[in-house]
């Protein structure tokens, strides 16, 4: 018998409680809710601003005294205990049997026919169970799963549940374990050379191991047979022709390694991976298959906006193609590992990735943070990961941790080195890093020194000084910018604000000029990396808003999501998408802000992103003068500034001066005429997961969006497609995303619908509002749905 993987997708039974003895096989769980895995029940709400309540103090932020904050992990119940239930059956003649879950958040334990098995702690942690010695083979078997999130363990929204997938592995005598295989690559004298090495459990003396190369065309590029008597076998593979996998310009190549007895298949295993160099070097920074290239990154929160943490393959392929279409080249994974799929979308479309495995050491940062089991699970933890996430070619750094308190103690260096240490012992090939956001107090007692990367949170102007006392020491931004704002909403009067002043209706300004007291408008970090060739790159604070910290609004209940992202949670462009574009893509264009909707009389500041120089700006017309980007300015250096406007309503016309075909126009809208409904995606994959997104926006009668006519719209579906949420990405807004309704943020929301498996066919959106009713459709058809080409434009 060969291996067989089976998802453990759908027929779990579900309750939202601690139950007695659930974890008994005749438990009579009949009555609880029926949910499919991956699963998040936090994100079910209700918000409400008893949940996740922390008093604690937030040293990294400048507050040193503990004081309650409400919404910091998003205001929803994270910390019920839950139980989860599935029936499953297994073969016959199996001999060994797992069960592998990518992650459950948290401290999770595993039942099966009532023997327990430990779970895990840390519940962004991937982990494999045998639980070859309680299942009944031919027979039905009882799973059991127990979550109990503990209060106050987090600084930001972790989702609840079985958040990941979850598969049964069946296996025969002789067998591959958890993640057997590594596979590195190195180019020496124009060949490429690919050392692979298995573990295998049960070698015997008939055992063969086979291993097959394919490249991406599927032609078979390698191949060797050998017998096998221990538990791990080596072999390496030369290729005189190879093709390089890059940046946006991603080749995959896949081995599959098999364990033969007597010509017979027994157990397989397959992975892909990537022939590539990276180089890093104090003065020329990063550098990827010979290239200098910077890395223009985002960081960014495992979960899904309106989807909570229940990860979604498809929602996480929208945010990556969103991303590229800015021209982001890096993610980082902030502040944990990623869901598998994260990195395999990340070796798809060519980014390369920081992956991080957790926030804190040993010194906490909330009372029941990882802090607590770090001495017993921090070496499992991080070794985990890196087996898991080796063969990657996306993945280019090991961060052993974020903004850890251990960096400003004396013998902060010592957990360091030690982590170092065991991240070289799993991978030579690849640098440690971490995120120093007491950059000095780091360096001075060492931290700094034990990781190959220093990477440096917020501190733009220590980039000169560390290069010039340290030229050893390979910089670059870990962390950068943190302005914050809602999408399409703009107070006048905090044009130009810094820091930032809270304001009633908890939104923030898109012009995002403010940041909060440690962070600073991206623009400065722009400037920085022009400067400093030596800093390799940054990763923005974030590339989508995430639940959680919402600064500038703790402790403003109903605010409950970060304000930090590029794009909004829903994955609507907010004004500053258009400041990364010009700075990091080809795209020529001109982007007016905020809208042209005020009342007669007001005296405004329209502001522009543009990848031209030199821009003029016409009101009716007439000309408003010509804006120039400053690079001595820092708020002039990416954007064009036209103030103290006398408001009239009309067409505002902006055209580059030097290229004239460049224009951009933003009119004032009339009264709500109407709602545009249009999918991102018309056809999606009927495979019961593929999501489409589908964009809801107020227009006028001519089609301009109405700014500030904010509605609610209702949503209800037909045909073979579910109606899963809706989020117009305002960050507090209090109502639960599953809800039918939402009132759009600045004219637009977004609804999501999933395919139902196996049922092809054409699914209707309705929306209904005061607007009348609109409907959109979408075709779900069988077989794959091939992933969008990006656009070459983007590939600066
Ligand atoms: C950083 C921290 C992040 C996030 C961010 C908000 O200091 O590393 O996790 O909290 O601040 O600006």
């Amino acid at each position: 018998m060969r291996e067989e993987v089976f998802k453990m997708k759908y027929g779990w039974k579900f309750i939202r409680e601690d139950v007695k003895n659930a974890h008994l096989e005749n438990f009579d769980d009949s009555h609880w809710r029926e949910v499919r895995v991956p699963h998040d029940y936090a994100i079910e709400g209700p918000f409400h601003p008893d949940h996740g309540k922390q008093i604690t103090e937030v040293i990294a932020d400048g507050i040193l005294k503990p004081r309650v904050h409400v919404d910091r992990t998003g205001a929803l119940p994270i910390t019920e205990k839950a139980w989860y239930r599935k029936k499953f059956f297994v073969q016959p003649n199996t001999k060994k049997v797992f069960l592998e879950f990518d992650g459950v958040m948290s401290n999770s334990k595993v039942y099966v026919n009532g023997h327990k098995y430990d779970g895990r702690v840390y519940g962004y942690s991937s982990f494999s169970v045998d639980v070859s010695d309680s299942v009944k083979r031919g027979q039905e078997n009882t799973l059991a799963v127990s979550v109990s999130p503990e209060d106050t363990s987090s600084r930001w929204y972790t989702g609840a549940g079985i958040y990941r997938e979850v598969r049964l592995i069946e296996k025969a005598d002789h067998y591959f374990p958890y993640c057997p295989l590594r596979v590195t690559t190195e180019i020496k004298n124009n060949k490429a050379f690919i050392d692979v090495e298995a573990n295998l459990v049960n070698p015997t003396q008939n055992v063969e191991i086979e291993f097959v190369i394919m490249d991406r065309e599927g032609k078979i590029v390698g191949s060797s047979r050998k017998h096998c008597y221990i538990n791990s076998v080596y072999e390496v593979f030369k290729l005189n022709s190879y093709r390089y996998w890059g940046i946006w310009n991603s080749y995959l190549y896949t081995i599959t390694a098999r364990i033969l007895i007597d010509n017979k298949e027994v157990d397989s295993y397959q992975t892909r991976f990537g022939i590539r160099t990276i180089e890093f070097d104090s003065n020329k920074g990063f550098m990827i298959n010979g290239t200098v290239t910077k890395i223009k990154g985002v960081c960014m929160h495992h979960d899904l906006g309106a989807l909570g943490a229940a990860f979604n393959k498809s929602a996480a392929e929208r945010q990556i193609e969103k991303l590229i279409q800015l021209g982001v080249n890096g993610y980082r994974c902030a502040h944990n590992p990623p869901a598998p799929e994260v990195l395999d979308l990340c070796d798809e479309y060519g980014l390369v990735v920081m992956d991080e495995a957790y926030d804190e050491w040993q010194i906490k940062k909330v009372k029941n943070g990882y802090g607590k089991h770090f001495d017993k699970w921090a070496k499992k933890d991080l070794t985990d990961m890196i087996r898991r996430d080796r063969n990657h070619p996306s993945v280019i750094m090991w961060s052993i941790g974020n903004e850890i308190l251990e960096q400003r103690e004396e013998d902060g260096y010592k957990i360091a080195r030690y982590l170092h240490r065991i991240c070289k012992q799993e991978d030579p090939t690849r640098p440690t890093t971490a995120g120093l956001s007491m950059t000095e107090d780091a360096f001075r007692t060492g931290v700094a020194f034990e990781v190959d990367l220093a990477g440096v949170n917020y501190k733009p102007h220590l980039y000169e000084q560390l290069h010039m006392k340290y030229p050893n020491v390979i910089l670059y931004g870990s962390e950068t910018g943190s302005t914050v704002s809602s999408r399409g909403y703009c107070d006048q009067t905090a044009s130009i604000e810094h820091p930032i002043k809270p304001k009633s209706n908890l939104k923030e300004s898109s012009f995002d000029l403010g940041s909060p007291n440690w962070a600073y408008p991206y623009e400065r970090e722009f400037l920085a990396q022009d400067q400093y060739p030596f800093v390799f790159g940054e990763f923005v604070w974030t590339g989508f808003d995430y639940i959680g910290e919402p600064t500038p609004y703790r402790n403003h209940f109903p605010a409950r999501s970060s304000y930090f992202g590029i794009y909004d949670s829903a994955g609507m462009e907010k004004d500053r998408v258009y400041s990364f574009k010009s700075k990091w893509t080809d795209e020529k264009f001109i982007h007016l802000m905020p809208h042209w909707n005020w009342e007669d009389g007001d005296i405004v500041d329209v502001h522009a992103y543009s990848s031209c120089d030199k821009v003029e700006l016409f009101l009716n017309d007439k000309s408003l003068g010509i804006a120039k980007k400053d690079s001595k300015d820092e708020t002039k250096s990416h954007r064009f500034i036209w103030s103290a406007i006398p408001y009239e309503k009309g067409v505002l016309r902006a055209v580059s001066v030097d290229n004239p075909s460049i224009t951009a126009t933003m009119q004032t809208a009339r009264e709500p005429y109407t709602v545009l409904v249009e999918p991102e995606k018309v056809v999606i994959s009927a495979d019961g997961d593929a999501l489409c997104y589908i964009r809801c926006t107020i227009v006028d009668k001519e089609g301009t969006v109405c700014p500030c006519s904010d509605i609610q719209l209702n949503f209800s579906v037909t045909g073979p497609i579910e109606y899963i949420a809706a989020d117009s990405g305002y960050q507090a807004d209090e109502r639960t995303f599953g809800e039918p309704y939402c009132k759009t943020l600045s004219g637009k929301c977004m609804v999501i619908i999933r395919s139902i498996k196996d049922k092809p066919g054409t699914g209707i959106l309705t929306v209904t509002s005061e607007l009348g009713t609109q409907t959109a459709e979408i075709d779900t058809v069988a077989g794959k749905v091939q992933m969008q080409e990006i656009p070459p434009a983007f590939r600066k």
